[in-house]
């Protein structure tokens, strides 16, 4: 089995210091960043823009992991892809035919995603799974870094993973409950306030790859 990858979400980080957090947790040997972004439409916060995204991108090679959660992804990943996203996920409840989105993501050298709110079912996305490289279950309703874990969204690994698919979960997700979720057949963890909040990022990263 693979090891756990591990994507800290800079939503939480100290951007008064955004390249020394992001240089912590790169050094601690994270997988990846998870950067997401809220248009204060699809979800009620604003977070960052492809200029972000560029601007980390020349702080690391590290793979940038966007997560979209706004009502028009059709109209702007091409924006974050420009920027130097390596993987970008869009969300089934913003988009009524994601076949057409999902071919022309393809197309690109993107790894691209699709991400479930916690009350969507997988019947929603069933037709979509094989075409896309990860599904990104979120564990709690997004918009906010730092809200409490949901379990009820777990179920749905066990069914993605007997299809074989990647499975980032997101929302949450701390050192006391990231073994639960691994054990489920969890491929990725994001995690915003479990290693940013905490006063040692590097550590928390540490500790998380030790767990899987
Ligand atoms: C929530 C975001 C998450 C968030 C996770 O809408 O999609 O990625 O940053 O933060 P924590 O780990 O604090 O729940
Ligand atoms: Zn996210």
């Amino acid at each position: 089995m693979n090891s756990i990858m591990i994507a800290p979400s800079i939503l939480s980080c100290d951007f008064t210091r955004l390249k020394e957090e992001v240089e912590k947790v790169v050094d601690a040997g994270c997988d990846m960043l998870h950067i997401d972004v809220m248009d204060g439409h699809f979800v009620p916060n604003i977070t960052f823009g492809p200029l972000l995204v560029s601007a980390i991108r020349r702080i690391t090679d590290i793979p940038l992991d966007v997560h979209l959660m706004i009502s028009d992804p059709k109209f702007y990943w091409q924006s974050f892809r420009d920027a130097g996203a390596s993987m970008i996920s869009f969300h089934r409840e913003a988009v009524k035919s994601p076949k057409d989105l999902i071919d022309d993501m393809k197309k690109s050298e993107i790894t691209v995603g699709f991400a479930l709110n916690p009350a969507t079912p997988l019947e929603d996305i069933q037709p979509f799974i094989q075409l896309v490289d990860f599904i990104l279950v979120m564990t709690v309703v997004p918009g906010f870094g730092g809200q409490k874990f949901m379990e009820e969204p777990l179920k749905k690994i066990k069914v993605l993973k007997e299809m074989g698919i990647t499975i980032e979960i997101d929302g949450g997700i701390k050192l006391s409950n990231a073994k639960k979720v691994i054990e489920y057949g969890a491929d990725i963890l994001v995690s915003g306030t479990g290693i940013f909040g905490q006063s040692d990022p590097g550590e928390a990263v540490r500790r998380f790859k030790l767990l899987g």
